[in-house]
């Protein structure tokens, strides 16, 4: 799986061919600004929850890319009065795209939308294939639900958690995640966008590391391949 990082919590995701786009937030975006997403060629966006800094160019996205959305009903709900197609899950529901599954987890956060409409309950995704399988969680505190994981989906390939604190977990509670969750690859985000969540890295590759675990943090816009 080819994996880009587009800063804070957008990745890009190329799951056996077919391009997956995750909370996409460029516009806003004080570290990433100029990027142009007409270069972007989604098929499906996956949204975690509805606050700005996940969905900032979700209806231009999927508009130009002629993607998809999935996410909770509400936040689909709201993207489709905008004229954008969605795939409504809600928490425990998993359906079978033609790309694979996708299992709609929970995340202990709050989700409205940028008018402050009800953005439903945050979530998180775990995404898996014959072949492969991966958790982008979204935004979340450390919460024993990530339990449920192992014990209802396939082995983790890789999972992507928020580090970043003060909004989400810290990367001390991440690395408790990463033992939940029975993964010993981790991709960090959700850190340094913002004067609150900015980290020292090598302390957070550090935490990691004490309990065997690798804490991959990735350049804006750098592709990596697990
Ligand atoms: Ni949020
Ligand atoms: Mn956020």
């Amino acid at each position: 799986m080819k994996i880009t990082f587009y800063g804070h919590s957008t990745f890009e995701i190329d799951f056996n061919g077919t391009k997956l786009l995750f909370d996409p937030f460029f516009t806003g975006n004080p570290l990433h600004s100029n990027f142009d997403t007409n270069q972007l060629n989604a098929k499906w966006i996956l949204v975690s929850h509805g606050h700005g800094d996940h969905v900032s160019d979700v209806e231009d996205i999927a508009k130009n890319n002629g993607a998809k959305l999935i996410s909770n009903y509400e936040v689909v709900n709201w993207f489709e009065k905008k004229g954008v197609t969605g795939h409504p899950l809600n928490h425990g529901g998993k359906y079978t795209f033609d790309f694979g599954r996708v299992k709609y987890v929970n995340a202990i956060h709050t989700s409205s939308m940028p008018d402050g409409a009800n953005g439903g309950n945050p979530g998180g995704f775990v995404v898996w294939d014959d072949d492969s399988c991966f958790y982008f969680a979204g935004d979340t505190g450390l919460t024993l639900d990530m339990k449920l994981i192992p014990m209802t989906c396939p082995k983790l390939d890789f999972a992507i958690l928020p580090i970043g604190d003060n909004f989400t977990m810290g990367y001390e509670d991440a690395a408790i995640a990463a033992e939940f969750i029975e993964c010993d690859t981790i991709i960090g985000c959700h850190y340094d966008t913002f004067g609150y969540i900015k980290i020292d890295k090598s302390k957070a590759i550090e935490a990691f590391k004490k309990k065997n675990k690798n804490l991959i943090l990735p350049s804006i816009g750098e592709s990596i391949n697990i």
